[in-house]
């Protein structure tokens, strides 16, 4: 059976597509990769699907199902794939305001619409390889909610309990971004960094009723109320205490929530595995916590929890309704993009004249040793990441414990300076350096280091003395491991800096070409792209 999943609401970000086989994953890739347009906001999913069909070798005729990820009776998808031709053409760039509205049938059969959060938890809970869990959902908004609870068991989701949508926590941790002065769209990265610098202050968030049955709520009014009295700070503006103690507080408050949730969970089900999804999920400081409290023993995060995963989610929650059947592997990796062989490469390089690069008959060894040398280096290997972090495929890594490097990095992707790194490293020996160690493949929960460990570490360690881990093995990324495994050769350190390879506003980079731009317009050193050494 052939599944095509697709984000491509008219109202979304993210837009995405994937292509599930016969319950297995194939292909599966966010539209702003292609369109190189950051959330490729209300764009449809289009060059997302013809990525899927062509590396399948698969047309639209071919498939039995189109699984959507959301599931309202405006949706625009119509308007940018024209089924009945069994062709993928871009009609409509944006969406205009005035077409949002506008209903329409679709005419095309096998057009399935999922629940926005039955999507989203879908992509978690059936991949997560737990035969049972407590199940959460969090997000801005999708249709009229803004997240659901519930216990998964086998193929049934049970839900227990819809939060609408406003009553939104996401939705509530964008407002106090956007009056913290964060412009654009998924900002919410930079309060949770800014958090650790503050004092929660609890009692000013007046309008949340904490013993409101089965879970605490936010009262809409109140809460508008006491948005409207905080001054918005200027993006240009310091930042200053207040603002810090603004992020603390809310994030305390996510923290306090979903603390509140799994406990309710726990005492509905006795379950302590946990599988989170939506865009809230991506929130690695509330996950650590959650990890750690004694209702949670074993967790599960989709990392492409924004509205990408939806498409997943769509694609594996029809598969499931129409095979009875669970889908055939776990999303432990997040490498289902497309990638580019050394004869591509090579054409890419010649194409733009450049001289300084050689061909490496080692590659991990050399950039090893270009990254112990202190050099910034692109990587670009293998299959493009799906979900907004870059986990060594598309990244650009330094030297973990020279702390110089954090600055000379934020100077090259323009980023705040309060905003922290985060460390790749060997699966085999992160024990050693978190406390509470838990298998951490997609850098989406905090740890807590340990101080003994802090100098190897000393760029990618919070001011919280917490780190993101990205756990690395062999299994599901060999080159990554075994250049960590080089570096480690040279420093005894096994652990890279890892960030996504892309400059300000712009997405994680996809081919070669997009690989050469952005290094010629930064000041990388070099760039490591197949077996390909450049020097800038
Ligand atoms: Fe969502």
């Amino acid at each position: 059976m052939k599944i095509l999943g697709i984000t491509h609401s008219c109202y979304s970000w993210n837009n995405a597509a994937c292509l599930l086989i016969d319950g297995k994953l194939v292909a599966f890739a966010e539209e702003e990769r292609f369109i190189r347009k950051k959330h490729a906001p209300r764009i449809g999913a289009c060059q997302a699907t013809k990525y899927c069909l062509e590396y399948a070798g698969l047309s639209m005729k071919d498939l039995d199902y189109i699984a959507v990820g959301f599931d309202d009776k405006y949706h625009a998808i119509n308007q940018s794939i024209d089924f009945n031709n069994h062709e993928i053409k871009q009609k409509t760039p944006r969406l205009k305001s005035f077409e949002w509205n506008q209903p329409f049938d679709f005419y095309d059969p096998r057009v399935i619409n999922v629940n926005h959060h039955i999507a989203h938890i879908s992509s978690s809970f059936y991949l997560s390889g737990f035969k049972e869990s407590n199940i959460i959902s969090l997000d801005k908004a999708g249709e009229s909610e803004s997240g659901l609870i519930g216990y998964g068991n086998g193929l049934n989701l049970d839900i227990f309990h819809r939060i609408n949508h406003q009553e939104s926590w996401g939705c509530l941790y964008e407002e106090i971004t956007n009056l913290l002065g964060f412009k654009g769209h998924s900002q919410e990265g930079k309060t949770m960094g800014l958090s650790s610098y503050g004092k929660p202050c609890l009692e000013k968030f007046n309008f949340i009723d904490w013993n409101a049955k089965p879970i605490p709520k936010i009262d809409y009014e109140k809460k508008k109320k006491f948005l409207a009295t905080i001054k918005k700070r200027n993006c240009f503006d310091k930042i200053t205490q207040k603002h810090k103690d603004l992020a603390a507080t809310v994030q305390f408050v996510l923290e306090k929530a979903g603390l509140k949730i799994v406990k309710y969970l726990y005492n509905q089900t006795g379950s302590r595995n946990l599988c989170l999804s939506g865009g809230v999920a991506l929130n690695c400081a509330m996950n650590g916590i959650l990890l750690k409290s004694k209702y949670v023993h074993d967790i599960y995060i989709q990392p492409a929890s924004n509205d990408t995963g939806s498409a997943l989610g769509a694609a594996v929650y029809v598969h499931v309704k129409k095979t009875n059947k669970s889908p055939d592997f776990i999303f432990d990796h997040v490498y289902w993009g497309p990638e580019f062989n050394n004869q591509e490469i090579e054409k890419a390089i010649g194409k733009y004249k450049i001289n300084k690069y050689h061909f490496s008959n080692n590659i991990f060894k050399e950039t090893a040793e270009k990254i112990a040398q202190n050099k910034i280096i692109g990587w670009f290997q293998g299959r493009m990441e799906v979900g907004p972090r870059a986990l060594g495929n598309r990244s650009i890594l330094a030297n973990p414990s020279l702390v110089k490097i954090k600055d000379m990095i934020n100077s090259i992707k323009k980023r705040e300076s309060w905003r922290p790194f985060a460390p790749s490293i060997l699966e085999e020996y992160a024990s050693k350096y978190v406390k509470d160690y838990y298998k951490s493949p997609f850098m989406i929960l905090a740890f807590d280091i340990k101080p003994n460990k802090i100098k190897d570490l000393l760029a990618t360690v919070h001011v919280d003395n917490t780190v993101r881990l990205q756990t690395v093995n062999k299994k599901n990324n060999l080159k990554y491991w075994k250049l960590i495994s080089e570096f480690k050769k040279i420093t005894g350190i096994p652990a890279l800096l890892n960030t996504s390879y892309n400059l300000a506003d712009e997405p994680i980079i996809c081919s070669p070409k997009d690989a050469l731009k952005t290094f010629y317009d930064s000041s990388m050193d070099y760039l490591a792209i197949g077996d390909y050494l450049i020097e800038k």
